[in-house]
């Protein structure tokens, strides 16, 4: 049977089959080679989006603002402080309104729980562009990226150095164990993804012919690795204090030249981003002054070496960001 995801919500992977994904990333390449042959493909003119955005971002924003001007569309983009919503509104009335007005929400804030509530009473579909526990959209431009480096994903070996229990975390344990690749999340103990993310993410592997596994070995996370992956240590919305602690428990989980050497010879770097790879940024300048580190979670060195697929993968975001906008409001 065709796959139709119309009228669709899209707020985590776990709502969506491993054939649904195929379907999106097929989509999604299909428009990125429209989109560099200059082909038109305004299908959805005279609908409206709305982006809510209760958290800052760049890849995120700027993709659903392009993807929907590709698309023909009107778009409206809500800053944090621009809204009722939250202060004055609460997010079921917002979402009344907003679902009157608009054909479809992008929403990026704190909890699930928000952007689950505002797909409830919107009416229309909703889009998570990132809580503090999953950010789907991200994966389809990280699976779409691997398979463009490796012509596959099924049996891929992929390990996530950091912080495992945040968004990314969580959203790429679930994308590999959907998509077959075996998915290790290298980190201290305090930083594993939750109990019961793991036991789902293993039920999934399993009908996937692929495995979940956790280790706190920097060596055996990093051996016969395809995909090297980290995030920032502190993520959007945690308080400033969590850097020492953060810097502490992650340091010896940097991913450096000596990581890289571990892994596959053809293995790739991969990064969400922003990312704190030198001081030439607000933060990472404090970081450098208070904590007498130039760099966090990947060295400079691997962050610009042709292992690294960073941007390939920021470019992505918007392919694939137009695939589910077009495929949940087609
Ligand atoms: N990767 C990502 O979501 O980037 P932004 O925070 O810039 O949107
Ligand atoms: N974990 C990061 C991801 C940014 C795209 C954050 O939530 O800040």
């Amino acid at each position: 049977m065709a796959t139709n995801i119309r009228g669709r919500n899209y707020l985590k992977l776990l709502d969506y089959s491993s054939k649904e994904i195929r379907y999106l990333l097929d989509l999604a390449k299909n428009f990125k080679d429209m989109k560099r042959a200059g082909i038109p493909h305004k299908y959805l003119e005279g609908k409206n989006i709305v982006l809510l955005f209760e958290k800052t971002s760049t890849r995120t924003r700027c993709s659903f603002e392009v993807a929907g001007m590709d698309l023909g569309m009107g778009v409206t983009y809500l800053d944090p402080g621009s809204s009722q919503m939250g202060k004055k509104e609460s997010i079921a009335d917002t979402a009344r309104v907003l679902g009157r007005m608009y054909d479809g929400i992008e929403y990026r804030g704190f909890s699930q729980e928000l952007v689950e509530q505002l797909a409830k009473y919107a009416g229309v579909p909703v889009w998570n562009g990132l809580t503090d526990q999953f950010h789907p959209t991200q994966m389809l431009a990280d699976l779409l990226t691997i398979e463009e480096n490796f012509g596959r994903l099924k049996g891929l070996n992929f390990t996530y150095f950091g912080d495992a229990r945040n968004n990314m975390g969580n959203s790429l344990m679930i994308a590999c164990a959907k998509m077959g690749l075996n998915f290790t999340a290298c980190a201290p103990k305090e930083l594993f993804p939750e109990e019961s993310l793991v036991e789902t993410a293993r039920e999934i592997a399993a009908e996937n012919g692929c495995e979940v596994r956790l280790t706190e070995s920097v060596e055996e996370g990093a051996a016969s690795a395809d995909v090297i992956y980290t995030d920032i240590w502190v993520s959007m919305g945690e308080p400033d204090e969590v850097w020492e602690t953060r810097i502490n428990l992650l340091k010896k989980y940097q991913v450096n030249a000596d990581v890289m050497k571990m892994a596959k010879d053809t293995a790739i770097f991969m990064h969400c981003l922003p990312s704190f790879h030198d001081t030439n940024t607000t933060i990472g300048a404090q970081i450098a002054e208070k904590f007498g580190i130039n760099e966090m979670e990947v060295s400079d060195e691997v962050f610009e070496s042709k292992q690294s697929v960073v941007f390939d993968e920021a470019e992505n975001r918007m392919h694939t960001i137009k695939a589910v906008v077009y495929a949940t409001l087609c």
